[in-house]
């Protein structure tokens, strides 16, 4: 007899429901935790069905309050995204629903942590670096990592053999992940990169979800945004608590042509993977941000700018949530937001882009921009200007053998594969039929 308690982070799909039963084989104690991270399920329902399938106890615990206080504002206030398109609703969550689990185990006075990611994703990583980071003291165990079970068809036998045969779609197509900031569909047809992609296709799939059963995709061309220190505040001049908005863009432009990201990774285990996002608040208030960060910050600011949102949003995928160097990265992120003050008007047709700043602080001077005549500004400056920033950026010029005719040297980038290019008559578009 094993007797051990252990806490589970249950979702209440087939990996986490088949590992119940296989636990309790294993004669552990099960203590499911559904974690409220925003996903549209009966969370109190799944409760009862880790119950009946044997957990000993069975609890929700909300970790929207915590999210949308540290590490939402700050993805939305840095533009934060991982590789530069993927803007890491699942990697928010994950460090969440460990801590969840955490805070459980020490209610009982310690147990073993149990999480259903398999050996192939980062969210073994995400999950096992916060339980390392925080509770060093607990066992872990991953039971993709021990059981013999190769698949999810695996899975549907053994709850079938435990007599709960009817409870799990067999056919799923894809791996979801939902929450308040996005849906990801992972699996089927993308998983082969050399077939024709059919993104409709998918989407219809899921249609139904991430707010999808409730209407949108027909709001307002444009939303003004209004941020104070880089977080969204304000949603057409309305004050509203940072989920609500989050939720309300969602679920209005969830259907919008412009609602997901199509993207392929590079995850941490160094497989490539390629899905397809769903997240349309986040696109909206990050380039909402990004476009008041591009008025406001001058332009070495910018550049830290840009280094530390990739910088989060990097840690954030690798599950460094609970480490020192995400604190180090949060205080500059402190620093840059708090020039992020203004209204950006998002026009969402065709797609999202910032349509009008209004900035507090802004650096951006439509007296010195004109192409008409400036008053604060000389031409003749530009000269002196020049000729200095050549010396230190450049300062050799081809008298000493350097930069000869880029055609006549031959070693350009592409000149094996270009050669000689016929151009097309009469510039850019040819008006000859
Ligand atoms: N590839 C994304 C990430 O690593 C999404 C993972 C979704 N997880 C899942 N269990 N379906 O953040």
């Amino acid at each position: 007899m094993n007797d051990e308690r252990c806490v589970l982070a249950y979702s209440g799909g087939l990996d986490t429901s088949a590992i119940v039963p296989w636990l309790i084989d294993r004669a552990y104690e099960v203590h499911a935790v559904l974690v409220d991270v925003g996903q549209e399920e009966d969370l109190a329902a799944l409760c009862g069905k880790a119950l009946s399938m044997g957990a000993r106890t069975a609890r929700v615990a909300d970790a929207r309050p915590a999210m949308f206080k540290t590490v939402i504002p700050t993805a939305i206030g840095l533009a934060a995204t991982y590789e530069g398109t993927y803007r890491l609703g699942t990697a928010l969550a994950r460090p969440f629903i460990a801590l969840a689990q955490i805070q459980r185990a020490r209610e009982l006075g310690g147990a073993t942590l149990i999480h259903g990611a398999t050996g192939k994703g980062n969210d073994q990583i995400r999950f096992e670096f916060a339980y390392r980071s925080l509770a060093p003291e607990c066992p872990v165990l991953a039971p993709w990592k021990t059981w013999a079970f190769g698949g999810r068809q695996d899975l549907v036998d053994y709850l079938r053999s435990k007599g709960f045969e009817d409870r799990y779609e067999v056919t799923k197509d894809f791996s979801l992940d939902e929450n308040l900031w996005h849906l990801s569909v992972e699996g089927g047809p993308l998983e082969d990169a050399t077939a024709c992609l059919d993104v409709e296709r998918i989407l219809e799939n899921v249609a139904d979800r991430f707010g999808g059963a409730k209407g949108g995709g027909k709001g307002p061309a444009s939303v003004a945004i209004t941020l104070e220190k880089g977080v969204p505040v304000a949603i057409d001049g309305q004050a509203m608590p940072l989920a609500d908005m989050v939720s309300r863009l969602n679920v209005t432009y969830r259907h919008a042509p412009w609602a997901w990201d199509l993207v392929i990774e590079n995850r941490y285990t160094g497989i490539k993977s390629r899905g397809v996002y769903i997240n349309p608040a986040a696109k909206v208030l990050q380039l909402a941000a990004d476009a008041l960060a591009r008025t406001c910050l001058n332009k070495p600011m910018y550049d830290r700018y840009v280094d530390v949102g990739a910088a989060y949003g990097t840690l954030l995928y690798r599950g460094e949530y609970f480490s020192d160097q995400r604190v180090l990265v949060e205080s500059s992120a402190r620093e840059l937001m708090s020039r992020l003050n203004g209204t950006v008007t998002m026009q969402l047709e065709p797609q999202p882009y910032a349509a009008q700043i209004l900035a507090a602080q802004p650096m951006f001077r439509k007296d010195i921009a004109t192409f008409e005549r400036s008053t604060d500004y000389s031409h003749q400056d530009a000269e002196g200007f020049i000729r200095l920033a050549w010396l230190s950026t450049i300062g050799r010029s081809s008298t000493e053998g350097a930069y000869a005719d880029p055609v006549e040297a031959g070693i350009n980038v592409a000149s094996d594969v270009c050669g000689d290019q016929p151009m097309p008559a009469g510039g850019l578009v040819s008006s000859k039929a």
